[in-house]
């Protein structure tokens, strides 16, 4: 992390290459060269192997089953049960028995260099997300990864070069920037409804305590993190949508960040409360501050406001204000405030916006999205996922944005043990964000 983002690239530049050369060539392949693939060709169906099927991949599996345009041919995880279970599920549900890699940590990579497949996802903890990607990247696969990507610097720089050489797509599966009022912020920043964006506040407030410990007290992968890290550690829910309202890596991109936490209470409290006072978790030392606040900069002067709020009691709330010159949203609090069009000084509901600002793919997939996760993103997000890879595509999120989405971690770590100085955030895409065309999410078809 000391290092300075342009020596790290040059580093991983030159392991990267050699990478992708041992890895081609250990498997036989060596003829394939990366730079005769296009990153945009249509498969139909998208052939997907699943890395990690516990909670979240599970999840995914499920939508998965119910959209069309896809075969689940494989799936993998460290636990034998959970990949039998999801053989099940896909069996269930009168598909063929995809695969079962199970044999260790580093299977996946078994499967990446034996399975015909378009598409790896990573649902596995967050650890092995760009092991996973990567290894399916280097075989010629294209790959999506759970949130965020990593909490590394090196590892978001490595998603890059890896996707670049080898002409891979790696997505990110953010869903939070599918939910029905992130889209329909979209569609009135997009719109002019709130004139020239100037600021966005965001949050991930979400009092995840609960699934951090198991029922013995003992701490799970959840919480590992919070006894070395302070800073934001779970940052791309919140800073996902604010980027795509704000034209990130189209138009503008980040700039720079600084970031503050407040002392840390709630895991400790925790712990006391459910484990008793002489329980180990409750006498360990955590690091995570309890309010993380994380401001960034863009390029063209806009501001965003990251809150990391996921250790006290609170109800879930990810704010999704939104202001401009001429007026603001503040959309989970369901306020509005137009210049000419609300009485001045006063907040009117968003009921009188909601038709007229609907998303087209909320107007289209609303009602069956709406029985799947997360309200519907979930299903909406895994919807444009394989709709892009049936039609050869770019997937709406790249891996630009898995990178400068993910990279806050790391970034805000360092400025919390600097007093707040203030870091750069690099320019994962080396300049094309001045001419990357707006997403076109607004135009998307659905069929
Ligand atoms: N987008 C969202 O809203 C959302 C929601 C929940 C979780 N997540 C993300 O999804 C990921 C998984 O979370 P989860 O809740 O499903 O956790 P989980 O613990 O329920 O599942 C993770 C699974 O990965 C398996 N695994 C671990 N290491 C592996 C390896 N090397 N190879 C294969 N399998 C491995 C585990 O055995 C487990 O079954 C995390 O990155 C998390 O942040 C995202």
């Amino acid at each position: 992390m000391n290092q300075t983002p342009f020596t790290r690239r040059q580093l991983l530049k030159a392991t990267a290459a050699l990478g992708t050369g041992m890895a081609f060539g250990g498997l036989g392949v060596a003829s394939k060269t990366p730079a005769k693939i296009s990153p945009y060709s249509p498969a139909d169906p998208v052939r997907i192997g699943l890395v990690g099927v516990g909670g979240r991949g599970t999840d995914l599996l499920r939508i998965l089953l119910n959209l069309k345009g896809n075969v689940v041919c494989a799936v993998c995880d460290i636990l034998p049960e959970r990949a039998e279970n999801a053989q099940t599920i896909v069996r269930e549900a009168g598909h063929p028995r995809p695969t079962r890699y199970t044999r260790d940590e580093r299977d996946f990579q078994r499967l990446c260099e034996t399975e015909e497949l378009d598409l790896v996802i990573a649902a596995t903890p967050v650890d092995w997300h760009v092991p996973v990607c990567v290894c399916a990247m280097k075989n010629n696969k294209h790959a999506a990864t759970e949130v965020h990507a990593t909490y590394e610097l090196e590892e978001c720089w490595q998603l890059v070069e890896t996707a670049e050489q080898t002409h891979r797509q790696c997505a990110l599966l953010e869903n939070y920037c599918y939910g029905y009022d992130v889209l329909m912020i979209l569609k009135m920043v997009r719109g002019g409804l709130l004139g020239e964006l100037i600021h966005a506040e965001t949050g991930y407030q979400h009092d995840v305590r609960g699934v951090r410990f198991g029922s013995d007290g003992s701490l799970l992968w959840r919480a590992q993190d919070m006894l070395t890290r302070n800073g934001n550690l779970y940052p791309t829910h919140a800073v996902g949508p604010a980027a795509q309202w704000m034209n990130i890596h189209r138009g503008d991109r980040f700039d720079y960040l600084v970031s503050m936490s407040s002392k840390s209470r709630g895991m400790h409290v925790y712990a006391e409360e459910h484990f008793g006072k002489d329980h180990p978790s409750a006498k360990q030392a955590y690091q995570q501050g309890d309010i993380s606040t994380t401001l960034i900069r863009t390029v063209n002067g806009l501001t965003i406001t990251l809150y990391y709020d996921a250790q006290l009691p609170r109800p879930f709330d990810m704010i999704y204000r939104a202001q401009g010159t001429k007026g603001l949203i503040l959309g989970t609090a369901d306020r509005i405030h137009i210049e000419g069009r609300t009485r001045p000084e006063e907040w009117e509901s968003t009921a009188g916006y909601r038709e007229e600002y609907a998303h087209p793919l909320w107007k289209t997939l609303g009602l069956v999205a709406g029985q799947y996760g997360h309200g519907g993103a979930d299903y909406i997000m895994m919807y444009r996922l394989i709709e892009a890879f049936r039609k050869g595509q770019p997937f709406d999120l790249d891996v630009y944005d898995a990178a400068a989405w993910s990279v806050i971690s790391p970034l805000s770590e360092q400025s919390v043990a600097e007093r707040s100085k203030p870091v750069d955030i690099p320019d994962f895409t080396r300049g094309k964000w001045k001419t990357n065309p707006p997403l076109e999410i607004l135009e998307a078809q659905s069929s």
